[in-house]
């Protein structure tokens, strides 16, 4: 054996319903695509057809053996307008629930990833104070219609993704460019995830479970400075790591509110998550306020490096901050020919297998090709290929490498000549 995973370590994929369900959805994603904001022009209308198609993408993760699955509900789906429900859109999410685990998958449920009701951005969505109750609402429905059935939830996936890039960068719609409102959003996210957090448990708890486990997809990054001994690259690196993970971090899980992060919810101390979720993709060079990348280091075809020893430097922060045990709620790669995504996973799931924190999961991302926000169809981070004119779907090699992983529960020698050796990654 190459290496070898605790027998305990469950392994499976990770999706979010805009990304991979298509039709026309009233949300922020479509006002982006009719806006002109995806670089491909490609409609998230499109993406996977997987509402359609859940039934055979079922049987498909069931074939390749997956463990656990993390997967979105839509809310704009579910609350179209302002105090409507959608009962033909529960029943489907519940018959889907009901499938994935009639096939042994262990489905972990998100709430919002990225993804707000236009009625809600009409509003100013999370920038708000007064809007919060309009999300706690739809965890409530949740819980009354999910919560006998689901065990397991994220509440909110990249807090910190989503508020800087609607809201500070402005790179996601509303592009806004206010660090005022990002601020605010963080603020009001935090809140959200702690009363969201309670209100699942209290809930599950009153129906006799004591199974239940939440927390947040926290996208974690590392903060190096571009030059190790330049000593505004060191401050701004810690400035940033500050404002993009420690701060929120410590808000979400412990009620812990620091600079840039205000208490303005009086949401009291505690713990408020079960697990640790990390989302890992890559490592950022700090030359000043903004970042960039080291040259001569392996990039992906987004030109994100990569980094597997962040992934092991990344989570050992977020545990130093609390000490649960931790799930890799997404980790993955864009390589549009699958090229290096085999040797992507062997080196990140090796550091995990070496390492003495308390890894118990990891969601690779994605399961099928994705519609990948503002990149739109153009980036590729699937174990399987999705045909986007035909809707047929492939396992890609490294979807073959995964189910080999999951089944040896690690990497054997025969995996690593077939699989692996001779990879080479592009430097730049
Ligand atoms: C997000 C995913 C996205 C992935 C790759 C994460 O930040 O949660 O939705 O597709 O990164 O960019």
């Amino acid at each position: 054996m190459k290496f070898k995973l605790k027998d305990n370590f469950l392994m499976g994929v990770a999706t979010a319903s805009t990304q991979i369900e298509g039709g026309l959805v009233d949300n922020n994603w479509n006002k982006a695509y009719e806006e002109g904001l995806i670089k491909d022009n490609s409609n998230p209308a499109r993406a996977d057809d997987h509402y359609n198609r859940y039934h055979e993408d079922t049987l498909l993760m069931k074939e390749m053996g997956l463990e656990v699955y993390r997967f979105g509900i839509e809310w704009a789906r579910i609350m179209p307008k302002e105090g409507e429900v959608d009962e033909d859109v529960i029943n489907h999410y519940l018959d889907e629930i009901k499938e994935i685990k009639d096939a042994g998958i262990k489905p972990l449920l998100t709430l919002h990833h990225f993804s707000s009701p236009m009625w809600f951005m009409e509003k100013g969505e999370f920038t708000k104070k007064e809007n919060v109750h309009y999300f706690l609402e739809f965890v409530k429905l949740v819980c009354e219609r999910f919560g006998s059935l689901v065990s397991e939830y994220i509440t909110i996936n990249e807090p910190n993704i989503y508020a800087y890039n609607c809201y500070y960068f402005g790179v996601w719609y509303p592009n806004h460019h206010s660090l005022k409102e990002a601020r605010s959003v963080l603020n009001n996210f935090s809140y959200a995830h702690i009363e969201a957090y309670k209100m699942i448990h209290d809930y599950r708890e009153k129906l006799g479970f004591s199974d239940t486990k939440v927390s947040f997809a926290n996208h974690v990054r590392v903060f190096d400075p571009y030059k190790k001994h330049n000593l505004w690259h060191k401050f701004c690196s810690k400035v940033m790591e500050r404002m993009f993970q420690g701060a929120p971090t410590k808000a979400m899980t412990l009620g812990k509110f620091k600079w840039p992060l205000k208490n303005i919810w009086k949401v009291k101390k505690g713990e408020y998550a079960d697990f640790i979720g990390i989302n890992y993709y890559s490592r950022s060079a700090i030359v000043g306020t903004h970042d960039t990348t080291y040259e001569g280091t392996p990039r992906n075809d987004l030109d994100w490096e990569i980094y597997p020893e962040g992934i092991i430097r990344t989570t050992k922060k977020i545990y130093d901050i609390l000490p649960k045990p931790i799930w890799i709620t997404e980790n993955g790669t864009c390589d549009i020919n699958d090229k290096f995504r085999s040797r992507f996973l062997y080196e990140h799931l090796e550091k995990i297998s070496s390492s003495n924190l308390p890894f118990e999961r990891y969601y690779h991302w994605c399961f099928l090709d994705n519609w990948e926000w503002c990149e739109g169809e153009s980036a590729r981070f699937g174990l399987v290929k999705v045909d986007y004119e035909t809707q047929d779907r492939s396992i890609k090699d490294s979807g073959y490498f995964y189910m080999d992983i999951i089944k040896n529960k690690g990497v054997t020698d025969d995996a690593f000549e077939k699989y692996v050796k001779g990879i080479e990654y592009r430097i730049k």
